[in-house]
């Protein structure tokens, strides 16, 4: 056998016994073809995102920052000295840094991202900034158990889940992530969410396909990272992006579809698009605020205080776990 055949089974084999492996091969295998979301976030992924939140189209973002920064003294006043806040999904944490410089007395800040490059950026930015705050990275899915040293084990703690991550989550499955969050933090917990609101398709399509195409690229950088990753052999060129939007089920769709009839390599199997297919990527569901609410109560938490904008676009939920 050649060195460069060697080499390349080499590469498969190591592909093979890749975690995300079995995950790709049952997406692509399903009926309708999908893709977790969580393949995103590759350094190159994290970076495309955070080029999503200055996109004008993406309102979110900043909704979401100036709602915050007009409710961080009201959170600040209902935090105990000593607490340690835990964010899921922080990716650059930059809407963190609004909460902490209304926090001064935080015992400890733990990130928990599943990008390596996002969590040690934003530990190393924020280090920076606050000198004396005790940073506790952790690279994961913020689905894991959440362990804290001994010495922060006994602190109160307050969850921090912004950007309506909580709406790529089905909702059977958001109140579960809810669930599992109110176990995290614990008795006394408290959870200050971010949700975006349901409204007109017309503001909603262009958050999600933007006139610059950085969405789009960001969809398709899943293909490149399989290509990369697995070995397979998706032409990025024959496949477009696509929102669309289902009223019944109050949610965005991602979709990738397939420009032509085609065949997918990877991992030693084949898998046939046709013209049209598309492989689904991504929910965004969009929630009322007493939609919101009725699944946090399910899920354990009382309502304490919501915040949104003039225009209705966006709101953040103070939750805890009542008496
Ligand atoms: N939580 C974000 C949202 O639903 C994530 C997101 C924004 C996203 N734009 C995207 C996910 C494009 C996939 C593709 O708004």
């Amino acid at each position: 056998m050649s060195q460069i055949a060697e080499k390349k089974l080499g590469g498969v084999q190591d592909a093979a016994t890749s975690p995300i492996a079995q995950i790709v091969l049952d997406g692509l295998s399903r009926p309708q073809k999908s893709l977790p979301s969580f393949l995103f976030y590759d350094a190159r992924g994290s970076d495309l995102f955070e080029e999503i939140t200055r996109l004008p189209e993406y309102y979110p973002t900043r909704t979401e920052a100036a709602i915050l920064a007009e409710a961080a003294p009201a959170i600040a006043a209902h935090t105990p000295p000593g607490a340690v806040l835990v964010e899921y999904g922080s990716g650059s944490s930059r809407k963190t840094e609004i909460l902490l410089d209304a926090l001064p007395n935080l015992a400890a800040y733990a990130p928990i991202d599943v990008s390596q490059s996002a969590l040690a950026e934003a530990s190393a930015r924020l280090g920076r900034r606050f000198p004396t705050l005790r940073v506790i990275p952790t690279l994961g899915d913020f689905s894991a158990p959440l362990i804290l040293p001994a010495s922060l084990s006994r602190r109160p703690r307050t969850g921090f889940f912004p950007g309506s991550t909580i709406g790529n989550f089905a909702p059977a499955d958001a109140a579960a992530l809810l669930t599992h969050m109110a176990q995290g933090l614990g008795d006394g917990g408290r959870l200050i969410i971010g949700v975006d609101l349901l409204k007109d398709v017309s503001i909603l399509i262009p958050a999600y396909d933007d006139a610059a195409g950085v969405t789009a690229a960001f969809n398709l950088n899943i293909l490149a990272r399989l290509n990369r990753e697995l070995g397979a052999d998706f032409d990025l060129q024959s496949f477009r992006h696509e929102a669309r939007f289902y009223a019944a089920e109050s949610r965005i769709e991602m979709h990738l579809v397939s420009r032509r009839r085609q065949k997918i390599g990877l991992l030693g199997c084949l898998f046939p698009l046709e013209a049209g297919e598309s492989i689904h990527t991504e929910n965004s569901y969009k929630y009322s605020i007493a939609q919101f609410q009725a699944l946090a109560e399910l899920a354990g938490w009382s309502c304490r205080r919501v915040w949104t904008d003039d225009g209705d676009l966006f709101s953040v939920h103070e939750l805890d776990r009542g008496i």
